[in-house]
């Protein structure tokens, strides 16, 4: 009898705690726009409502209304600098952090982040990024150490347990951001503040919200794309995040130079896609990387052990709790073989020039004149955002890789390097 009456208490009371703890999710947006008229406005207005119908906590940072300083100055460390011959924002940021002697504004930002389960960045899309104003919330507020470490970072990171979404307008259609179109695949876009922020700092990052040009768009057309973010946000914490590559893929010593393991290299050579949107391996990006969510993979044995190495995800079965679930990037055992990473691809290596392959190059290079490239796709691909290419004698592709790294030297024989002056 006192069994079955402490039985029946502690279900009650588990049921009571689960409800309670699912009610009180905690979300913070982090807004970036001047106008209360906006359709950013809006969007918060719909995202605040929606959340809290949910019963979920919203805080709130809206920018421009807090008048939030954007530059990293030593104004934001209190007190004496460790080095006072040179300043160096990150490493005096990080002491000030661990001493408790960050400035105050900093500090209120970080409580919030503490107290939030998920993050949501919303703003209208500046110059392929995040507004000034937000880029100095994130430039100060993820501190190094509150935010992330060497021995904290991406799936190991300090926030692994909580989400974070971007949720923006754009002035552009949205054929514009294809990978035909003319500001180049918006997954790429996403790249630097999904991965290189969101994600390096451990949060599992949401498919982003993407309001296509409502500034260019009729009345209706602006509702409908309100009523969809409604509709998502009721599901809202029940979504898989997007797949990143976990760190384990990696060898994690300064020796090893933080390369993919080779093993893992050796896999993909046989795939189709690279790794992420960033880890591309010379390959076609894995489709929608930055955009949607993988589906869970049901026949994990063998066509998707290929998969498997990045994206095996637990299916999220109970959704609503998960929120609370850990990062659903699942850990790859280490590689033992990671001796030898370090020296496999040389990323330094100035490329050779291309003499007959002048078309391919200036159809690639709009901006920066390609060095050539004389025998290697791969190293040409490695260069792509770094250094200007060489000209490349046999490979459209490898010219086409390097686009974003290395110059392209003149090419002699052809008509369509002359453009270049
Ligand atoms: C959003 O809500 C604020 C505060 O209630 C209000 O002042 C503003 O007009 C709303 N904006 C839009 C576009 O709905
Ligand atoms: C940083 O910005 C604030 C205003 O937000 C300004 O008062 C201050 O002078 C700036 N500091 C530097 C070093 O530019
Ligand atoms: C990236 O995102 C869009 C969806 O907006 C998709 O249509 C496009 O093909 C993607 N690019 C790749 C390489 O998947």
């Amino acid at each position: 009898m006192l069994y079955a009456v402490c039985l029946y208490v502690c279900v009650c009371v588990c049921v009571c705690v689960c409800v309670c703890v699912t009610a009180q999710k905690t979300v913070l947006i982090v807004y970036a726009h001047q106008s209360p008229g906006s359709f950013n406005a809006a969007v918060r207005n719909v995202t605040v409502k929606a959340l809290e119908e949910q019963g979920c906590r919203v805080i709130m940072s809206d920018l421009y209304a807090m008048n939030f300083r954007a530059n990293a100055t030593y104004d934001d460390i209190i007190g004496d600098w460790k080095n006072p011959e040179l300043f160096q924002y990150g490493e005096e940021t990080m002491h000030a952090w661990k001493e408790g002697r960050l400035s105050e504004d900093i500090v209120a930002e970080q409580n919030k982040i503490k107290e939030a389960d998920l993050v949501i960045f919303q703003f209208p899309l500046y110059w392929f990024s995040v507004p000034a104003i937000m880029k100095g919330w994130m430039d100060r507020v993820l501190t190094q150490g509150f935010a992330f470490s060497l021995e904290k970072m991406y799936n190991n990171g300090v926030f692994k347990d909580k989400k974070a979404m971007l949720s923006f307008s754009t002035g552009a259609m949205p054929t514009m951001f294809r990978p035909d179109g003319i500001n180049g695949d918006i997954n790429v876009t996403l790249w630097p503040l999904q991965n290189g922020i969101l994600h390096f700092c451990g949060f599992q990052v949401l498919a982003p919200q993407i309001f296509w040009c409502p500034v260019h768009s009729p009345h209706v057309a602006r509702t409908a794309m309100l009523e969809g973010w409604q509709a998502r946000l009721k599901g809202l914490f029940a979504e898989r995040p997007l797949t990143f590559a976990p760190c384990e893929l990696f060898d994690l010593s300064f020796q090893g130079g933080f390369l993919l393991h080779p093993s893992v290299r050796e896999e993909y050579r046989s795939l189709p896609y690279g790794i992420t949107t960033g880890h591309h391996l010379g390959k076609p990006l894995p489709p929608d990387n930055q955009i949607t969510a993988q589906p869970p993979d049901e026949n994990s044995g063998n066509s998707a052990s290929e998969d498997n190495q990045i994206t095996a995800q637990p299916p999220d079965e109970d959704s609503a709790n998960s929120a609370c679930e850990d990062n659903q990037i699942t850990p790859q055992p280490p590689d033992e073989d990671s001796a030898n990473s370090a020296s496999e691809d040389n990323q330094i290596t100035a490329q050779p020039p291309d003499e007959n392959s002048a078309n391919s190059a200036c159809e690639d290079n709009q901006i920066t004149p390609q060095p050539p490239d004389e025998d290697s796709a791969n190293s040409a691909s490695e260069d792509n955002q770094i250094t200007p290419q060489p000209p490349d004698e046999d490979s459209a592709n490898s010219a086409s890789e390097d686009n974003q790294i290395t110059a392209q030297p003149p090419d002699e024989n052809s008509a369509n390097s002359a453009s270049e002056d």
